[in-house]
């Protein structure tokens, strides 16, 4: 068994990012600027934007939070959208969700321009993903498919389950392993909550993605010798014993799937680290003008 280990890949993949922002200064072109909106104070959110804005710090790349407080109105929302979407400043933006429930989030996400869509959310981005036109890629999926190049996974031919049709990882992932290019030339298989013998499927994975929120919901009988997984579940339980007060835990029961796997991903450590190098990733795509 290796051990597919995100956060040294997410490390790694960083000094290369900082590498190309020192290029671009040295080039006299101007340094790629993320912008994060943060409506409310939803513990996670704060941690996760917080997490980005200082992944740009390490890197070099210009960020500003833009904090709302929880009662801005949609129709105030909408419109710092469209402020962003103007300023020359600012190459890309994320609105962090969830949002307040009297906004919505579909509008929200179609009011951002697709140009400066770092997120990969809007619907023309999704479309061009699954058009395999050049896209912002949405960070888990992006995350995925850099593992997979980085650990030389082989994919043509074989047959990929992912558990999970959510579409912001399930739904995408399983396009990006169905297409015509390297990551991809799978046979995919799409599960959920209403497929029937689901362990009869995932038993016939050669690569098994999971992206379903419930915590060691794979089991060893679940999967085949040789399997190639990818966790992208965290989920937090209370943990005294632990400094946080909590422990995390993936979509896959760790220890005895390992054993029979020859590629996996850790929880914590796995997918996760790899979410935040995509949106850097995409902000310099977007600062180089290379999504239309
Ligand atoms: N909330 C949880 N994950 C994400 C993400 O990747 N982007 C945004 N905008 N909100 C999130």
């Amino acid at each position: 068994m290796q051990l597919i280990d995100g956060k040294r890949t997410a490390t790694i993949i960083k000094e290369e990012v900082a590498a190309e922002i020192t290029a671009l200064q040295e080039k006299g072109a101007k340094i790629p600027h993320l912008v994060a909106v943060l409506v409310g104070s939803n513990g996670a959110s704060i941690t996760y934007v917080n997490a980005k804005i200082e992944a740009c710090r390490k890197v070099g790349m210009h960020s500003t939070i833009v904090r709302l407080n929880d009662t801005v109105s949609e129709k105030e929302l909408l419109e710092k959208v469209e402020e962003l979407n103007k300023d020359k400043g600012v190459d890309g933006f994320i609105v962090q969700l969830p949002l307040p429930k009297h906004i919505s989030e579909k509008k929200v996400t179609e009011a951002i321009s697709p140009k400066k869509d770092v997120d990969g959310f809007h619907p023309s981005n999704i479309g061009k993903m699954m058009l395999n036109l050049p896209t912002f890629l949405p960070a888990t999926p992006y995350g995925i498919v850099q593992l997979m190049e980085r650990y030389n996974i082989e994919t043509t031919g074989k047959h990929c389950v992912v558990v999970g049709r959510s579409s912001i990882v399930g739904s995408p992932i399983a396009n990006l392993m169905s297409r015509n290019s390297y990551p991809g030339n799978c046979t995919v298989t799409l599960t959920h909550s209403r497929t029937v013998n689901l362990a009869e499927i995932t038993r016939s994975a050669d690569i098994l993605i999971v992206a379903l929120g419930k915590p060691e919901f794979i089991t060893a009988d679940m999967v085949k010798e040789g399997v190639v997984v990818f966790d992208v579940g965290i989920t937090r339980k209370a943990d005294k014993t632990k400094k946080s007060g909590y422990k995390l835990f993936g979509d896959v029961k760790f220890e005895e799937v390992a054993e029979k796997s020859s590629f996996i991903t850790p929880v914590p450590g796995g997918v996760g680290p790899m979410t935040i190098v995509s949106l850097l990733k995409n902000t310099i795509l977007a600062a180089k003008g290379k999504v239309e």
